[in-house]
């Protein structure tokens, strides 16, 4: 697969196009930002951990029939994916209160949500991701309503996956954000796109609650790189 010019420079990764039209190669960067890019610093081979993270769970899911835009892992920070028109919409499932969350209802972090809750937030810096409803969604067109049947049957799918996935890794998976793309041959085909790494998940040891996870970076609670190999370690890829 031979890479050839930079499309896209995102917060976290980079995209390049390569031979073949449909095929894009998405570079994990080691930057971190935080609050909509507001906080900026760099965590040493967050690139390396995220991709390896993200590839294991990714191919995870798409074993069990999940669609994704992951096709391989082509070397350390690297990764080649299906292209893809991404839904300006972010997924976020909570199987514990956590974050804005807590924040916004009041909701002591870590209470147990009695089913898992989908939330939508449109993508977008300059707003500040503002929570949406199903109806905003439809009425500015972001996705279709088929379109938004999918993204919670499959986001469902995707939790009963990674919550049994990392239960076995004791880590409990307490929040997570998705995000979805066409595919740019075949529009009517939605799968799961960007990363599933904990740069978008909140990931707590089972035993002793640590973070494994960006909320590290976020609250300058220190030892952030550790907290990610740790994942890396628990899923045998080191
Ligand atoms: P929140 O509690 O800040 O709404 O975040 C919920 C989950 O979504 C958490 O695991 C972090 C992830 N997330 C992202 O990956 N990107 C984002 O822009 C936001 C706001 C959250
Ligand atoms: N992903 C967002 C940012 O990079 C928000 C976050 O993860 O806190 O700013």
């Amino acid at each position: 697969m031979e890479k050839r010019d930079q499309l896209y420079e995102g917060k976290a990764k980079v995209l390049f196009s390569t031979d073949d039209e449909n095929k894009l190669i998405q570079y994990f960067k080691d930057d971190a930002t935080a609050f909509n890019g507001v906080k900026k610093g760099q965590i040493t081979d967050k690139g390396v951990l995220n991709n390896l993270i993200s590839a294991r769970l990714m191919g995870l899911l798409e074993v069990v029939g999940i669609p994704v835009h992951f096709i391989e892992r082509l070397s350390e920070r690297e990764q080649l994916v299906r292209r893809v028109e991404i839904v300006p919409v972010e997924v976020v499932v909570r199987n514990r209160a956590a974050g804005s969350m807590s924040k916004r209802l009041g909701i002591k972090e870590g209470t147990i949500l009695p089913r898992p809750v989908v939330e939508f937030y449109l993508k977008s810096d300059e707003l500040d991701d503002p929570l949406i409803t199903l109806d905003h969604i439809e009425v500015f067109n972001w996705a279709s309503h088929d379109e938004v049947d999918q993204m919670i049957e499959m986001s469902h799918r995707v939790n009963d996956v990674l919550l049994g996935y990392y239960a076995n890794i004791g880590i409990h998976l307490i929040d997570y954000k998705l995000e979805f793309g066409r595919l740019s041959n075949d529009p009517d085909t939605l799968v799961l796109a960007d990363e599933i790494s904990p740069d978008s998940c909140r990931l707590w040891d089972m035993k002793t609650g640590k973070k494994l996870d960006k909320d590290r970076f976020r609250r300058d609670l220190g030892n952030v790189e550790e907290a990610y190999q740790e994942v890396v370690d628990r899923m045998g890829l080191s």
